[in-house]
């Protein structure tokens, strides 16, 4: 039982990106700010941070149109993700972070 609770733990802290180690500190740092609220859960829709089946279909778009996404909102999104001193390279790095598959 013990060892079960351990392992989830473990693949929760990985969910929320915390154990992530691709992208650079500032954008994990804008990253744990504002997108994790949404993007580690996948609350209210939001594909989840290192799924890769979620960000598949997104990425098709091109990420021109993700980044429009963000800084617009999208439904349940914000305008900018709620991150409001990004900028558009930001988000991009950002939305690398999230697509990358963990
Ligand atoms: C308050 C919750 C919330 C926050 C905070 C949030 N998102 Fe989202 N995001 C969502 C939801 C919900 C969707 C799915 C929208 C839909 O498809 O209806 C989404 C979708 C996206 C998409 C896909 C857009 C598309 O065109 O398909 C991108 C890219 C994205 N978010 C990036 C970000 C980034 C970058 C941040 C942080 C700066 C962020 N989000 C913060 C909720 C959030």
């Amino acid at each position: 039982m013990k060892k079960l609770l351990i392992a989830s733990s473990v693949v929760w802290l990985a969910s929320t990106g915390i154990l992530a180690q691709a992208s650079d500190k500032a954008t994990t740092d804008r990253y744990n700010k504002s997108c994790i609220a949404c993007h580690a859960s996948g609350a209210a829709g939001a594909p989840v941070t290192g799924n890769a089946k979620h960000w598949a279909p997104r990425m098709e778009k091109g990420m021109d149109a993700l980044v429009a996404s963000v800084d617009k909102g999208m439904n349940a999104m914000p305008p900018k993700g709620m991150c409001y001193d990004c900028s558009a390279e930001d988000f991009k790095a950002l939305i690398v972070h999230m697509a990358t598959p963990k």
